[in-house]
């Protein structure tokens, strides 16, 4: 068996993208069609890039959870939606039948309309990689309440901003998280961030590490009394079932913050129908996914690509998707392997990062794992370099798998570039040809579209795509015009990524990185801004310059310039501090991993950082430099160039 918008040759792959580009008003249309419905559309796609208003469905009535759950159970009930890989591989592994998954998505929507929460509002979730966070994702999007996943790495300051700029009036959370070796306390940095908030009423409690948390009465719940409550009343009147909301194709399913170039992370939104059927559709093509196979997505729910690629994506396709709430390397860094040898997965998906780290422990921990269950291997997040390429594709596919380069962002929703496994030929650090209603182009600083070829016969711009597609961000919450300014505004009826790219004479894409002042790190956007305000923080600093240089492992690292005033202990311990401060400001994932101090930055006569000088000293390339003598002060730099770490 196969789905029916199913991609199964290289021919079919062009017709369908011809089709999708001459008439995406009938090839969407007939794609909705094998889709659950409570009423069918009017119209399936009205737009324009000006505003921006993207429209796809418009009329249509469905429940997301209805696609992910309810049209499966009487086929599946009894297959494994999700199985649960726990952070210690002693303890016990949870099945998740469809049956069991509707149940419990039941019991949260019940839980939650218990607790007040209403179609709209909105729910923060901060949890670990436990079953409950795929429940409580599912619950609100069940009764129409918009989620916004905040990922555990984030510390107090992001999660007062998520809440502020939300307006959420309840959060669902867990004592602790299990990474690796570490506990982490998950309800403290809740309570926390909730100092001074008087919107929070509800904070929802589940127990996963028993860490002593502080309950507070009237607002803290545990989740296992209101999850058994909920239990109860829904046995009361039969079978345990929770009537869906119905939603408009438009409504808005979750929130999704994520960097840019300015000061504060966006929360980029979302809506129902498009989404569903882009992640959907571009789930099963992209993997080949067939029924039955084992798909094994190590991102963290609290990313796009864990909504993407682990809850919504595979969950409408019927599929397997197995959740792992631990890291790679515990408690060795063959723990990849053997979860894919103990649960024969078919299906990889992960991130160069985790790759390059991996390579790094050589081949012992792969010895005497099998395996032989895969048939697909899958990167994410970040360009993927022919050297951590080749070994994905020698030691884990043994040179039979496919390895599919995803290229997307949390905006796009889901993949827009990528070779689709076994249809479409894959090549090194080349994400290849568009999906099917993905209509790239490459533009110059003018938004002019790209015609003249390098010297290696290529294309060379900044991406833009021409026409939207299902599964696109509609706003950002709260404030449309910083959308259209993002994202529209750049360059005249057109979406720019943020990204740079090449074109080669085939139609393929490879995605050279950030062309703005985004860092890509272990594959996680940190916005330069965004750092320095938190760096900027820190009583002793004065200014800061943030820049990225190339990292082993994690891509790109973390390079920051501090201009420092006090008399507070010496470097070294200046230095500790403000990792304090970056860890409490924003959370451990956006520690600087060096920090310089001078006396001076290089700006230019309207005061603007020079970070092409800064970015370059940070590579450690200060043979070309360029022109300097423009600059404010030019003796700053031989200083910066000498102080270099
Ligand atoms: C980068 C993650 C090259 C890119 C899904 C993009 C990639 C940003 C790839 C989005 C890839 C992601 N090849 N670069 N296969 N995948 N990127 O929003 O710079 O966390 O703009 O979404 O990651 O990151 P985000």
């Amino acid at each position: 068996m196969s789905y029916p918008y199913q991609i199964k040759s290289i021919e079919q792959y062009h017709q369908d993208y011809k089709k999708s580009v001459d008439d995406p008003d009938s090839f969407w249309g007939a794609i909705a069609q094998h889709f659950q419905w409570r009423k069918k559309w009017d119209k399936v796609l009205e737009w324009n890039f000006k505003e921006p208003n993207v429209k796809w469905f418009e009329g249509g009535k469905l429940n997301i959870t209805e696609n992910c759950i309810d049209r499966h159970l009487a086929t599946m009930g009894e297959k494994p939606a999700i199985i649960w890989e726990p952070n210690d591989p002693n303890d016990r592994v949870r099945i998740v039948t469809y049956n069991r998954l509707h149940k419990r998505v039941c019991q949260v929507a019940q839980m939650l309309k218990n607790n007040g929460v209403q179609k709209g509002d909105r729910v923060c979730i901060y949890m670990g990689m436990v079953p409950e966070l795929a429940y409580a994702v599912l619950g609100c999007a069940r009764i129409g309440a918009i989620h916004s996943v905040i990922f555990g790495g984030f510390s107090v300051q992001s999660i007062k901003d998520r809440l502020e700029d939300t307006g959420a009036a309840f959060i669902i959370t867990c004592d602790g998280a299990f990474r690796g070796g570490k506990d982490i306390p998950l309800k403290s940095v809740i309570d926390d961030a909730l100092v001074g908030n008087n919107l929070v009423k509800k904070v929802i409690v589940y127990t996963r590490t028993r860490t002593p948390v502080s309950m507070i009465k009237g607002r803290d719940i545990w989740w296992e009394d209101e999850m058994a409550n909920a239990e109860d009343q829904l046995e009361a009147k039969g079978p345990i079932s929770f009537p869906a909301e119905e939603m408009d194709a438009e409504d808005p399913l979750f929130i999704l913050y994520t960097s840019g170039s300015t000061g504060k992370p966006k929360g980029v939104v979302h809506t129902t129908a498009g989404y569903m059927i882009w992640t959907t559709y571009t789930f099963v093509n992209t993997f080949q996914y067939n029924p039955g196979d084992v798909y094994f997505c190590t991102a963290d729910i609290g990313w796009i690509t864990g909504h993407s690629y682990i809850v919504y994506g595979p969950l409408a396709a019927g599929a397997t998707s197995l959740m792992f709430e631990g890291i790679p390397t515990y408690p060795d860094a063959g723990r990849f392997w053997d979860i894919i040898d103990r649960h024969k997965v078919n299906i990889l998906y992960t991130a160069p990062t985790a790759i390059r780290s991996l390579m790094g422990f050589g081949l012992d921990p792969i010895n005497g794992k099998d395996l032989s269950s895969l048939k697909v291997l899958g990167s994410v997040g970040e360009p993927i370099n022919e050297e951590a390429w080749h070994w994905y594709d020698k030691n884990i596919g043994k040179s039979k798998c496919p390895i599919i380069d995803t290229w997307w962002q949390t905006e796009t929703g889901g993949t827009m570039i990528s070779t689709l496994a076994n249809v479409t030929p894959a090549r090194p650090s080349w994400a290849t040809l568009p999906l099917p209603g993905v209509q790239p182009i490459l533009v110059d600083e003018n938004g002019k579209e790209v015609i003249q070829k390098d010297d290696q016969g290529l294309w060379k711009g900044n991406l833009c795509i021409k026409a939207p597609w299902p599964g696109m961000l509609r706003t950002t919450w709260g404030d449309h015009e910083r959308c259209r300014t993002n994202y529209f505004a750049a360059y005249e009826n057109l979406y720019f990524t943020g990204d740079g790219a090449l074109k080669d004479a085939d139609g393929n894409y490879r995605i050279t990185g950030r062309v703005d002042d985004v860092l890509n790190v272990s594959g996680h956007r940190i916005g330069t801004a965004e750092l320095e305000n938190a760096i900027n923080m820190h009583t002793g600093v004065v200014e800061s310059a943030i820049v990225g240089y190339p990292h082993d492992i994690k891509g790109q690292g973390i390079y920051a310039y501090v201009i420092y005033q006090g008399h507070h202990g010496d470097d070294e311990l200046r230095r500790q501090d403000i990792l304090q401060t970056v860890t409490r400001i924003i959370g451990p994932i956006a520690k600087p991993d060096k920090i310089q101090f001078v006396t001076g930055l290089p700006k230019t006569r309207s005061g603007k950082i020079m970070r092409r000088i800064l970015r370059k000293i940070a590579e450690g390339d200060v043979s070309n430099l360029g022109d300097i003598t423009t600059l404010l002060d030019p003796g700053v730099v031989e200083e910066i160039i000498k102080g270099r770490i």
